[in-house]
């Protein structure tokens, strides 16, 4: 079906921060699969990983154990907080499930009719209920009618968000850093007290860590920039660099109102994807992936602020590890289109901000050589 406006161009292979198309044309990534591929493309251990699965068992239901969940989901509590994981596909999957386990929650304390509060330009997924969830009209026009159970409050404000509490909220659900709503990074503080908010209203504290978790901000999650913990958290996108792979993870309070038949997905954790879990996670915490991107993201937004003084309509510069954008008071929605004729991969959200999600493995040389790319293309539209 005709739902992506794609750009006249077939990759066909990968290798760290290079694709190649089928002409054999190479380009520098600085999209990775809209943070996905955090270890790179073709990461040989994760590779390793599937051929090896690959050979033994693709799949097996969750009517039987699965070990490589428990391995997996160990793993991330590990590096979270003590939790239990139910693993699915997508991060809208993940977020389905998230907004399931709140109503249930909520519904079994004597909330009727729990409502969620979400933020102004979040974005959840396009499921019905991620759609619902995610406050943004260009993604629901003409799929009405929408499922309720959602408020929205300007993401950051905290005064919004505490007045929108009444007694039907059973959750909050945000996203740390807000990523297709514009790289929107939260004040100082505001998180410590949407947790003291939760905690002293009984509402479930939800983080969507679809796009920042696994490394991307230079923490392993984002709520860790923050210094609370959330009750409820999804992942996907980079959870098996590349492999489809997502997962709720809600602390063992909560998902005991979940028994056996209450939710379930045939694919979810299966071993194939297990594996690629698996060895993502283990390279990431082994090569300090996170601290990686905390530098390599630093050197970035240094760079972008040096741009600044050679393209005046670049605005600003904001972002955390490699999760970054650059926002322009000029239409630069030509970049990407652009940027594959010259060997780079760009991303433009909103026609205005550039946003580098590159793999976190890039490095320096690669840096410059793409914003040197950039810093071309903006000349060459007058925009210096
Ligand atoms: C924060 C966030 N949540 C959910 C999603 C949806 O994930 P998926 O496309 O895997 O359903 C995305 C995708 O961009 C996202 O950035």
């Amino acid at each position: 079906m005709n739902t992506y406006a794609r750009h006249p161009v077939r990759i066909v292979r990968g290798r760290g921060c290079q694709l190649w198309d089928d002409t054999g044309k190479q380009y520098l990534d600085f999209v990775s699969g809209i943070a996905v591929c955090n270890l790179g493309h073709a990461h040989p251990e994760v590779s390793s990983a599937l051929k090896e699965q690959a050979d033994r068992l693709f799949h097996c239901s969750n009517l039987y154990e699965i070990p490589q969940q428990e391995a997996v989901a160990k793993l991330i509590s590990g590096q979270a907080f003590p939790a239990e994981v139910f693993f699915c596909n997508s991060g809208a999957e993940a977020n389905e499930g998230a907004i399931k386990l709140v109503r249930r929650y909520a519904n079994l304390n004597g909330i009727r009719g729990p409502v969620i509060i979400t933020a102004q330009n979040s974005f959840h997924g396009r499921t019905l209920a991620t759609l619902a969830a995610t406050a943004q009209d260009k993604y629901r026009a003409g799929f009405d009618p929408i499922p309720e159970g959602f408020r929205a409050v300007p993401f950051g404000d905290i005064e919004a968000l505490a007045a929108a509490v009444t007694h039907e909220v059973g959750g909050i659900m945000l996203e740390p850093v807000q990523g297709e709503g514009g790289i929107n990074i939260p004040p100082e503080g505001y998180f410590g007290k949407v947790r003291d908010l939760c905690s002293r209203e009984g509402i479930l504290l939800v983080l969507d860590e679809v796009q920042t978790g696994m490394a991307r901000t230079g923490r392993f999650f984002g709520h860790q920039h923050e210094g609370i913990t959330p009750d409820i958290m999804t992942l996907a996108k980079a959870l098996g660099n590349g492999f489809p792979v997502g997962a709720v993870v809600a602390r063992p309070e909560i998902t005991r109102v979940l028994g056996p038949g209450s939710h379930a997905s045939t694919f979810g954790g299966n071993p194939l994807a297990m594996a690629a879990s698996l060895a993502t996670l283990t390279v990431m915490l082994r090569d300090d992936i996170a601290a990686q991107a905390r530098e390599r993201g630093d050197y970035l937004m240094q760079r972008l602020e040096g741009l600044r003084k050679v393209h005046p309509a670049l605005k600003d510069v904001r972002g955390r590890g490699l999760m970054v954008g650059a926002e322009f008071d000029a239409d630069i929605s030509f970049l990407p289109a652009d940027g594959i004729r010259k060997g780079i991969m760009l991303n433009v959200i909103q026609n205005r901000i550039l946003r580098f999600a590159p793999p976190l493995v890039i490095s320096t040389q690669e840096i410059d050589r793409g914003l040197e790319i950039i810093s071309g293309m903006l000349k060459e539209k007058g925009l210096s």
